[in-house]
């Protein structure tokens, strides 16, 4: 939610501004503005409603020279997404500009004191009050030093924020700080560079600093980047990261969407997770922090997380409880923080989050651990909160995931699941080692699985035609495909605003059934499994009100073509636990073709950001 970049050093800072906020912008999208310190001393800046592309466009009537400027992408939380509430925002003064990811939940209080004292609050922002609080600090105690102005100012605030300042009156520099949302700087010859994550940077350094809650950091023309911790000391040792990936990694590539690419990266993904897993003795997950005895003693596990993840952790439950007999529990994140969980002395809490840095997870983690909880937490993002704030953190590694609907990251976080949860069943000794081997084996086959599929997409092109005067669909499985029904539905209706529901398909006729007409689609998945029979009765009941009939099917099963309209066919998938993983490709490609047909932008969908910071 809101991407913020910034830059003070040698170079022109509207090209990496510019170029930063597009490598951002799925953070959010609705808005975006750059504000650059020009050599005449003044801020400039240009705003608007809208994408960066149209920021970019106006950029070029402006003809913003400077060296040093900040810039920021919005997802709007308080005030519309108009240009006035687009970011920066300035002072009285318009010398010092200000952009925040976050929210300042005191927002409200502190502006009807502002107010009082005679400031003009120009927008419906939250942020708007941080520039103003620095404004007065300015003037006042901290006169001449931002880092000291902008630390009184986050003083009075409550909330969240990741910010980054500037002040006419102090060229050259730019503060950077951080509380409960993320940011990174970067050092290097041509300038300071700041940003919300490693993705602007990749291609102008390979380690950044990634800050803590607390801390600021002065980033200096000459390149150089100073962090202060919370009580104003200067650290010399901040948290330094390797950034991951190249940075063509976040380049279409030849794809024409992101959400193209990253569906077709999701063997390989899945293949540089699985390398080297496999030893003697088991899997080598060394990332769960836990010795063997502690692993051993594990009887219940909490899933958590938020939407895509969540239903990772649906299926992770179904997997731990088969493989490893352990009691699971899954619950969203955001329900979590409201109730009292269940917990034994031996819980491991396990979070799912592809950004490690959704508000939600974060809180439901903390507080899991404030109860005596062990918290592992599966992640795409090296360095996110997530990780940090774990005890033990398995990194998914299928790179860059920039369109905001999860696919690489979901299918890379069930292999991630299934691993931990070998090394389970292996540590209670539910699984010997001649059964681990033959499970990771099956996981091994996965890429290939994958690959078949997408070779097969031209049969979601077609299929997604039966769409075009659809006003809603729904999507039935049963067992652990229920959960490849809940996905299914979440990706159609995220990415091509058609409303869809998922339902287990026994539940059916319970209620959703009232729904079917003639020409209504229905997706089943019924692969070839112990409940296909059970499936294949609840298609009956489809194709008995005349509805159309989409089914997800093994390669051979010519009972189920029959009965249906369309059959979107997979490979025989060797244990029906992981048919999920193969079955959900059809979906995503059937879900990017609907929304093609329909003329949606796949990857940035309306109303969403791919990072959920706020609760
Ligand atoms: C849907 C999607 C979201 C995220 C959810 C949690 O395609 O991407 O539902 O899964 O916002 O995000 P993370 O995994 O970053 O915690």
């Amino acid at each position: 939610m809101c991407g913020i970049v910034g830059y003070t050093g040698k170079k022109q800072a509207q090209q990496f501004l510019l170029e930063g906020l597009a490598a951002l912008e799925y953070r959010g999208y609705d808005s975006a503005g750059l504000e650059v310190l020009s050599p005449d001393g003044e801020l400039h800046g240009v705003k608007c409603s809208g994408r960066v592309a149209t920021l970019a466009e106006r950029c070029k009537t402006a003809n913003l020279v400077g060296t040093q400027g900040i810039a920021h992408t919005r997802w709007a939380t308080h005030g519309a997404p108009t240009d006035r509430n687009a970011h920066p925002h300035l002072d009285c003064t318009g010398r010092i500009a200000i952009v925040h990811n976050g929210i300042i939940e005191n927002f409200q209080e502190i502006r009807s004191y502002l107010r009082q004292h005679g400031h003009t609050i120009a927008t419906d922002t939250d942020t708007e009050v941080i520039a103003h609080l620095i404004e007065d600090a300015w003037a006042g105690p901290a006169k001449g030093d931002l880092v000291a102005a902008t630390r009184n100012a986050l003083a009075r605030l409550r909330g969240s924020w990741a910010l980054a300042v500037e002040c006419a009156d102090a060229p050259g520099e730019i503060v950077v700080a951080r509380q409960g949302s993320p940011v990174v700087v970067a050092s290097t010859p041509d300038g300071a560079y700041a940003a919300s994550d490693a993705m602007p940077l990749a291609g102008v350094t390979k380690h950044v600093i990634s800050l803590e809650d607390g801390q600021l950091a002065r980033l200096s023309a000459d390149g150089s980047v100073q962090v202060y911790d919370a009580d104003g000391l200067p650290n010399d040792h901040p948290m330094t990261l390797d950034i991951d990936f190249d940075a063509s990694a976040a380049t279409l590539g030849g794809y024409s969407d992101f959400m193209a690419k990253e569906i077709s990266e999701q063997p390989e993904a899945i293949e540089r997770l699985l390398k080297g897993r496999l030893t003697e003795h088991g899997i080598e997950l060394d990332e769960l922090s836990m010795t063997k005895e502690e692993l051993a003693s594990i009887d219940r596990v909490y899933l958590v997380a938020c939407g895509t993840s969540y239903h990772v952790c649906l299926i992770a439950r179904e997997l731990i409880e088969r493989w490893a007999k352990i009691q699971a529990v899954c619950e969203y994140a955001s329900e979590l923080n409201y109730k009292e969980p269940m917990i034994t002395d031996h819980t491991l809490c396990v979070i799912v989050t592809q950004s490690g840095e959704t508000a939600d997870t974060l809180t439901a983690a903390k507080r899991m651990r404030a109860m005596g909880c062990k918290v592992f937490a599966i992640t795409n993002v090296l360095g996110s909160t997530a990780a940090r704030e774990s005890d033990g953190t398995m990194y998914v590694q299928a790179g860059p995931e920039v369109c905001v609907a999860s696919t690489k990251a979901y299918t890379a976080q069930i292999v991630a699941a299934s691993l931990m949860t070998l090394r389970l069943a292996y540590a209670n000794g539910s699984m010997d080692t001649g059964e681990i081997q033959r499970r990771y084996h099956d996981l091994e086959q996965l890429p290939d699985l994958i690959r078949e599929v997408l070779s097969r997409r031209w049969q979601d092109k077609k299929v997604a035609k039966a769409f075009r005067k659809a006003h809603s669909a729904l999507f039935l499985g049963r067992g652990v495909n229920s959960t490849t029904a809940y996905e299914g539905a979440l990706k159609l209706k995220e990415i091509s605003y058609l409303h869809a529901e998922a339902y287990p398909a026994g539940e059916m006729k319970h209620g959703p059934i009232a729904l079917l007409e003639p020409g209504f689609p229905v997706v089943a998945i019924v692969p070839a499994d112990h409940v296909h029979d059970k499936t294949v009765s609840n298609i009956q009941e489809v194709q008995a009100r005349g509805a159309h009939c989409i089914a997800v099917a093994t390669d051979g099963d010519v009972e189920v073509a029959q009965q249906c309209e369309d059959t979107l066919w997979i490979p025989p998938v060797p244990e029906e636990e992981l048919v999920p993983v193969v079955a959900i490709v059809h979906l995503q490609m059937l879900a990017r073709y609907v929304a093609l047909e329909r003329g949606c932008d796949v990857d940035k969908p309306r109303n969403l950001a791919k990072s959920v910071t706020v609760e």
